[in-house]
């Protein structure tokens, strides 16, 4: 829309045309979907998007809170833009997501890094709109954390990618695991409706949309709190339906809520993806307990076996954390026993990272940072040899990819995902973006594959 043809309301709405903004995202998916809102509810007030950080007239930073690390690299930031902000006065800077729901780091950045304009919590982004156009007025630092559950339906949203979308089905968490910041950032468990979520997958479907992934901290417990209660496994069997959907993914699955219903259902629906994220965080009971996971290693890999004997050439990736307090030798080589047994395709690992507020906090911990650092390192060796061997299983075969673009370290080469989530490079035109296509495995490497496609896409 041209500026002239705006009334005068509109053009008060819209007074980032002719600007840049840049978002900077930290953390999980859950995070990069809201990014993707933020970045629609900018775009309505007339922000396009900046080529580089240096040439953004608004930064917006959307944080993570549930280890320290990203925690610092959002202060060190903070400490940049600070110093852009003096040479650029109409810089606008706000800071969102889950470290800034906490009432204390909120007040804290406010305080230490006072060019910042907005600090606003995950609640907020229906208000966003609002908040910038205060922020632009107002010299103060403007703070907006508050509790309102009311915005769980979905704001528009400028996705990425043309090919595959992120679709939350359940935000919050009630697990409470006492190492986890979660359910104080993100609130009590809110399921979308069920209907909500059928049509917009539909919706994504005649946009062309081939792949989704299901989002929510836990999704298996999709449903509880709906009238009816529909679960889950429902939900994805009829998702299974959405004509013009190709592949359907989730995350995250919770072990203590994965049912065999839920695993014959995605054994059965063609379209839903054999890849499960089902992070174990350690192979210790007395660890697990501790962490308040309510499962032992036992029905862990009970739940493996069952997955892996149902699904043929499923993929499962794992969380592990590293050094939780009170974690002795014995509990680390419990761990690396059942990383051994279970044979993930790959897996997260973290040293445990304190968090204000949580359980864990207040627990003795006399296990010295480096000795953590050391179990890091011989996790993740293992891991590694056993990721290989898996991959190496995929040597020779033909199998469905969807591509994604260049690779980002050699674009001479395509990049794709398998249905098990795996990445593929292989050589081929820039046109294949959001195609599915064949491709034999050709090579086996530790963190991905390299392949061959095999003509015409499917
Ligand atoms: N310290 C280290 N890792 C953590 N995670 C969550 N909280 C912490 C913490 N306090 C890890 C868990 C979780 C993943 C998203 O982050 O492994 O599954
Ligand atoms: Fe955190 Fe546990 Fe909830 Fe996952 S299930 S978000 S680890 S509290």
């Amino acid at each position: 829309m041209q500026k002239e043809e705006l009334n005068p309301i509109d053009l008060a709405q819209r007074f980032g045309e002719g600007q840049y903004y840049w978002i900077n995202t930290f953390g999980c998916q859950m995070n990069e979907h809201d990014s993707e809102v933020i970045a629609a509810q900018v775009e309505s007030l007339g922000y396009q998007p900046a080529c580089a950080l240096e040439e953004a007239n608004l930064v917006i930073i959307n944080t993570c809170a549930v280890r320290k690390k990203p925690e610092d690299k959002v202060s060190s930031m903070l400490g940049k833009l600070d110093l852009l902000k003096k040479e650029k006065d109409e810089l606008i800077i706000a800071v969102g997501g889950c470290m800034t729901q906490q009432e204390d780091l909120a007040l804290y950045i406010k305080k230490r890094f006072n060019q910042v304009d907005l600090v606003f919590g995950t609640h907020a982004l229906p208000r966003l709109p609002d908040l910038l156009k205060q922020a632009r007025r107002q010299k103060e630092t403007i703070v907006d954390i508050t509790e309102d559950y009311s915005g769980s339906e979905p704001l528009p949203i400028k996705r990425v990618t043309a090919y595959h979308a992120w679709l939350p089905i359940i935000y919050g968490c009630n697990n409470y695991c006492s190492y986890c910041v979660v359910p104080f950032v993100r609130g009590r468990e809110r399921s979308r409706k069920f209907d909500d979520i059928i049509a917009e997958a539909t919706g994504l479907a005649h946009q062309g949309y081939r792949e989704i992934t299901l989002l929510g901290q836990n999704v298996n417990s999709y449903g509880h709190d709906l009238p009816g209660k529909p679960d889950f496994a429902s939900l994805l069997a009829k998702l299974n339906q959405v004509n013009g959907l190709a592949r359907i993914r989730f995350m995250t699955a919770h072990p203590k809520d994965s049912t065999l219903d839920l695993i014959q259902t995605v054994a059965r629906g063609e379209k839903i993806c054999e890849h499960f994220h089902l992070p174990v965080q350690s192979g210790s009971n007395k660890i697990l307990s501790k962490m308040n996971r309510r499962y032992n290693r036992e029905q862990y890999l009970d739940l493996v076996h069952t997955i892996k004997d149902r699904i043929p050439e499923v993929s499962i990736t794992s969380d592990i954390i590293v050094g939780f307090p009170g974690e002795e030798d014995d509990d680390f080589t419990a761990t690396l026993e059942l990383v051994k047994q279970a044979r993930f395709d790959s897996i997260f690992a973290f040293i445990y990272s304190s968090r204000r507020g949580t359980r864990a906090e207040k627990l003795p911990d006399n296990t010295t940072y480096q000795e953590k650092e050391k179990r890091l390192q011989k996790l993740n060796k293992i891991q590694q040899q056993i990721s290989l061997s898996e991959n190496e299983k995929l040597v020779n075969k033909t199998m469905e990819v969807l591509v994604e673009g260049n690779s980002k370290s050699n674009p001479e080469l395509q990049t794709g995902r398998l249905r098990n989530n795996k990445l593929v490079h292989f050589p081929g035109s820039d046109s294949l973006t959001g195609k599915l296509i064949a491709v034999q495995i050709k090579e086996a490497r530790t963190w991905n594959l390299f392949g061959e496609s095999e003509g015409e896409p499917f």
